[in-house]
Parts: structure tokens; C-alpha cells; sequence
């Protein structure tokens, strides 16, 4: 068995914290480097090695991949979407830079294997709303789906050219309580669980009708190293793949809360991330991951917001003591 060695970037972050301590699971400790511009969880950082680094500094990076001889890379470190309409060109610098490191070190043959995600920003007003399918019409009209799409079309272009074995996932809002969200339109499905246990009311920024694709981070981990297990064959497409699990309104997820603790209220005053929010499908054909490499979610609405509370409540006791 060819042994992984595998750098994440972006580390620290809502996804990539819990997704280091997984591979770290699977792979060994000494084998997963996390690293990042910022320390992250103390698990994340007492659990294996760490490295600070800036994604766009490309001799730094390089250094790192022949320092540890890294084979895979997992690149989570990006501008995310609220924050990008106000930083647009630190964005594309972050989000573009950062992807031509590490796909050139794949085409060098300095690396095997590269995990990039997308998301469904990837999509804008024109694309169909509902079940938008796998290939469809793409105008994003936000600067993050704007960076998002572009790399898509360059990971397709490395594989296609170069045979760069890069796999991506168009996630959909992902929803975690063990790390805070790094500025995300759909960070609101996980204000609100905060300020249900902590206040027990939340002032929506997107209005009560917004549907959106969401996920639970344990569906997002898994579906990242499924693919990556993936045989390289089965992955067909090298863009980026469609990923869905749940689609909700405010209102509903509201519902649900409800239903755990029944005093909790909502109101709504929609504010600059509506008009990013309307931009995207309110739900998701994933059909071709589930063909291709056999994805299935398991979360949805309810077992979401149960878990949500339950691992929360507990955090925050744990936080009083
Ligand atoms: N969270 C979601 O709902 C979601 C949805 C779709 C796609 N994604 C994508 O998944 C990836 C990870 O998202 P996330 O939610 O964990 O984001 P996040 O903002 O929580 O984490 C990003 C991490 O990157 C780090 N970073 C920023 N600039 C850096 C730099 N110059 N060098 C090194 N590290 C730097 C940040 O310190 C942060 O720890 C991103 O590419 C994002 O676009 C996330």
C-alpha cells in the first residue's frame, strides 16, 4: 500500500479543522499536516504537526510539500462569500493564487493527488433554481462564485492537459457547531442554533422563503474522503461534482427548532447577503456523485437540528465550567 502524506491548507477553518482531525483518524497523526495563516483548535493543534503558512506564498509552500514529502493536498483556504463581496480583489488573489500553487505542483509531479473545493456559488440568477442539474447554465454573479467557477474550469483543464488528478465537491451551505463560520451567506443555519440556546431568539439575514442547499459537516468530511478513496476512473468528472444532502427556508429550519425548544422566536431583516442568497438554486441534482462514486447523505432537517442542539449544549457547558 502506497502510505498518503497529506498537507492542508486553510486548516484552521470551519471545514478543514474537522477534516484534519478525521484524516488524522484514518491516516496517523505524523501523517496529516495541518497548516494555516492562524492556529486553530487546541484538538487541531495537539492532535499532529502544524505549520504556518500563507496558501499564496508559493516557494513557502513548495518548501512545505518537499519538507514532508506530501503526496495529497487538501486546499480549504479561500475568501468566502459575504466576506468577498467586500475584499473582491484580495479574493480573487486568494482564491485563484492559492489553486495555481498547488495544481502546478500536481502538473510538476511534486504532488499525487489534490482536494479542492467548490460550491454552489459556482451558480447565478440564470441557472434553474430547483434540482439544478450537474451541467447547466453557469453565471455567478458574486465574486466568490465568480473564483469559484474559474478554478473549476482550471481544474478541468490541468486534468485534461496535464493529467492532474485534482476531485472537487460543489458543497452546499455547511452546517457545524465544533467551529465557527468564516463568513458565508449561509452562516445564518448556524447563528441560529448559537443564539437559540444561548438567547432563545435570532434575527435572520435572509428572509423567511430563502431556500438553500445545506449539509451537516459530518456529510461534507465523508463525502470529502470518499472521493479522494475514489479510483481515479470513477471520477469522471473533473470540474466539479454536485453534492447535495437537505434544502430549507429560515423558516423551517426556525420550525424545527421549535420543535426542541418551543419559546424559541424568529424574526427577519434581510440585509446585503439576501441578494447573494437569491443568486443561488435552492436545491440540488447530485445524481451524477451518487452514480459515480456512491454518495449518500445521511442527515437531514431533523437529525441536523438535533445534533446541532446536543453538540452544542454541550460545548457551551463545557465553555461555563
Ligand atoms: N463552509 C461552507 O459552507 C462552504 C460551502 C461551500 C464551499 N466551501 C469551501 O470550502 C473551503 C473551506 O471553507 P471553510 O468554511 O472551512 O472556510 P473558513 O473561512 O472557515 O476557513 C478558511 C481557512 O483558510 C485560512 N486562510 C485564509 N487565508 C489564508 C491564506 N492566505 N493562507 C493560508 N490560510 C488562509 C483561514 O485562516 C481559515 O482558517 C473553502 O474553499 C470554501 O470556499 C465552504
Amino acid at each position: 500500500m502506497i502510505s498518503e502524506k497529506i498537507l492542508i491548507i486553510g486548516a484552521s477553518g470551519q471545514i478543514g479543522s474537522e477534516l484534519a482531525l478525521r484524516l488524522r483518524e484514518l491516516h496517523g497523526n505524523d501523517n496529516v499536516i495541518a497548516s494555516d495563516i492562524k492556529e486553530g483548535s487546541e484538538d487541531l493543534m495537539s492532535s499532529g504537526p502544524f505549520e504556518i503558512m500563507d496558501a499564496t506564498d508559493e516557494s513557502g509552500i513548495a518548501g512545505l510539500v518537499e519538507k514532508h514529502s506530501i503526496t495529497d493536498v487538501y486546499l480549504m483556504a479561500a475568501m468566502l462569500s459575504a466576506t468577498a463581496e467586500k475584499m473582491p480583489m484580495k479574493a480573487w488573489s486568494l482564491n485563484m493564487d492559492s489553486l495555481f500553487i498547488i495544481l502546478n505542483l500536481a502538473k510538476d509531479k511534486k504532488i499525487k493527488k489534490v482536494f479542492w473545493p467548490s460550491s454552489i456559488a459556482v451558480f447565478g440568477p440564470s441557472t434553474p433554481k430547483h434540482d439544478t442539474p450537474q451541467t447547466t447554465i453557469m453565471e455567478p454573479t458574486t465574486v466568490y462564485g465568480i473564483s469559484k467557477q474559474t478554478g473549476e474550469r482550471w481544474c478541468e483543464y490541468f486534468f485534461n492537459k496535464f493529467g492532474v488528478d485534482v476531485r472537487s465537491i460543489r458543497f452546499p451551505g455547511i452546517i457545524s457547531y465544533k467551529t465557527l463560520p468564516g463568513g458565508g451567506t449561509t452562516d445564518y443555519a448556524i447563528e441560529i442554533f448559537h443564539e437559540a440556546l444561548r438567547t432563545g431568539k435570532y434575527t435572520s439575514f435572509l428572509s423567511e422563503e430563502t431556500a438553500l442547499p445545506m449539509m451537516f459537516m459530518e456529510d461534507a468530511i465523508k463525502a470529502t474522503v470518499d472521493i479522494m478513496n475514489e479510483p481515479a476512473e470513477n471520477v469522471k468528472v473533473r470540474s466539479s461534482y454536485n453534492l447535495s444532502a437537505m434544502s430549507f427556508t429560515p423558516k423551517e429550519l426556525a420550525g424545527a427548532i421549535k420543535k426542541e425548544i418551543p419559546e424559541f422566536e424568529i424574526n427577519y431583516k434581510p440585509d446585503f447577503r439576501q441578494a447573494i442568497a437569491d443568486s443561488w438554486p435552492s436545491s440540488i441534482d447530485d445524481s451524477a456523485a451518487r452514480t459515480d462514486w456512491n454518495w449518500k447523505h445521511e442527515y437531514d432537517l431533523k437529525n441536523l437540528t438535533h445534533v446541532m442542539l446536543k453538540g452544542l449544549k454541550e460545548s457551551l457547558s463545557l465553555e461555563n465550567k
